[in-house]
């Protein structure tokens, strides 16, 4: 994405500079744009050296520059996929809200035509008073986004709202409302499970698996970015992602439980999670002791959640597993596919250790009509919004 990233004067103003690093990070090219009372906080310097991209706007010494006076700001919001501004004052809320275009910043607010995402910061009592809300309310009215700030202590000494919001935070709403919605899946429910889950024995010792849950988490994003109500059921310990409503399960039954309660709701299932397929015949209380000798563990089969859902799967629902081979991957695939009753099997290889925590990955999506071009090698998140292009063009061609 190309990021335009206002920054006018507050003390958060040190927070979009790692927030700028963030996004470079992440693969967007981020242009910087300071007001002039942004420019007394932080300098073009800091920005232009995290983002690799030219810095636009105020010099506290001289006012406000512009290599090409007439028509930069043109140029810039024609240029943009989204405009950030981290942090807001209510000043540029107040100008943008009413059509003011005095500098750089308000001016490139007012030509673009990009999704505009505000992160304001300021004093309690400017928060809460009545014109910057009617400013909000009225930029939401165009399509905006904000970000609200958080509650804590303020760099004047007050407690209450006001605090720029997490930068992590603001990062994923960037994606969210930067993301062109998929016709075919904007507000639509799609349930996921990921991670592994747990199938204890006693208080300490527990059976799972390698998966860290890492890929259905990025599911869970990409999904979400294009417009998708995501529920994702999560095994494991990694952060749920921002924005999408999450529960935490540990055994089988428990993400079975979970997902049998929001499956009649859901249009679709991707079923990610690397699920123990067998789980201790006993839970003992009470930790159990070593013996001499050979040791015997009884196992039972825990269930299958994904054939469990698919096989009550409406016509108008669809559903999406996945396989691990290490071996015959696509005659295993399309086994899986047939016994399951699933719209589409995404194949990982696992042979010597793939995928399982590695940062790159690729999956080979075997449908009934066979196995589909390789989507990968690439990052997972990168490969996650893939899966949901490629799904997504599948889903609008049903519809056609
Ligand atoms: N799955 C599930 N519940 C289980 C086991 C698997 O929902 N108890 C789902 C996984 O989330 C994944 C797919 O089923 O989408 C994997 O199918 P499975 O047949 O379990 O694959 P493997 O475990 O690789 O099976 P096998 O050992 O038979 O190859």
């Amino acid at each position: 994405m190309q990021i335009i990233l206002g920054i006018t004067g507050g003390v958060a103003a040190y927070k979009s500079a790692e927030l700028a690093r963030l996004l470079a990070n992440q693969g967007h090219r981020v242009r910087c744009i300071l007001t002039e009372a942004g420019s007394r906080f932080i300098t073009p310097l800091t920005l232009t050296s995290l983002t690799g991209e030219p810095c636009y706007g105020a010099n506290p010494d001289q006012g406000e520059w512009r290599a090409q006076p007439s028509i930069e700001h043109i140029e810039l919001a024609r240029w943009a996929d989204l405009v950030a501004v981290v942090p807001a004052t209510a000043n540029i809320l107040g100008k943008a809200a009413n059509g003011l275009a005095s500098d750089l910043l308000s001016t490139v607010l007012l030509a673009t035509q990009a999704p505009v995402l505000w992160a304001p910061a300021m004093n309690t009592g400017m928060w809460d008073h009545p014109a910057v809300q009617a400013n909000l309310q009225r930029l939401r009215s165009f399509g905006h986004a904000v970000v609200e700030p958080a509650a804590g202590i303020m760099a004047c000494g007050e407690e209450g709202t006001g605090k720029l919001a997490d930068v992590a935070a603001i990062a994923e709403a960037i994606q969210v409302h930067g993301t062109p919605k998929l016709r075919c899946l904007n507000g639509r429910r799609v349930l996921i499970t990921a991670g592994p889950t747990r199938e204890d024995l006693d208080p300490v010792r527990t059976l799972t698996n390698r998966s860290t849950g890492a890929m259905g988490i990025e599911l869970a994003r990409a999904f979400r970015d294009v417009g998708a109500q995501v529920q994702l059921v999560l095994g494991g310990d990694l952060a749920a992602p921002w924005g999408v409503e999450t529960v935490r399960v540990r055994s089988a039954q428990q993400m079975l439980e979970a997902c049998e309660a929001r499956w009649a709701d859901a249009d679709g299932l991707v079923a990610a999670a690397a699920v123990a397929d067998q789980r201790p015949e006993a839970l003992s209380p009470e930790k159990v002791k070593k013996s001499d000798g050979i040791e015997t563990l009884n196992l039972v089969r825990t269930p299958d959640i994904l054939a469990q859902l698919s096989g009550r799967k409406r016509s108008d629902q669809w559903v999406l597993g996945f396989a691990a081979e290490s071996e015959k991957h696509l005659e295993h695939a399309k086994a899986k596919l047939e016994k399951k009753g699933l719209d589409a099997v995404l194949v990982n290889d696992v042979q010597h250790g793939k995928a399982f925590g590695a940062q790159a990955n690729a999956l080979t999506p075997v449908t009934a009509q066979g196995a589909q071009p390789t989507l990968g090698p690439l990052p997972k998140d990168q490969l996650a919004r893939a899966v949901v292009q490629w799904w997504g063009h599948r889903l609008d061609l049903r519809q056609d």
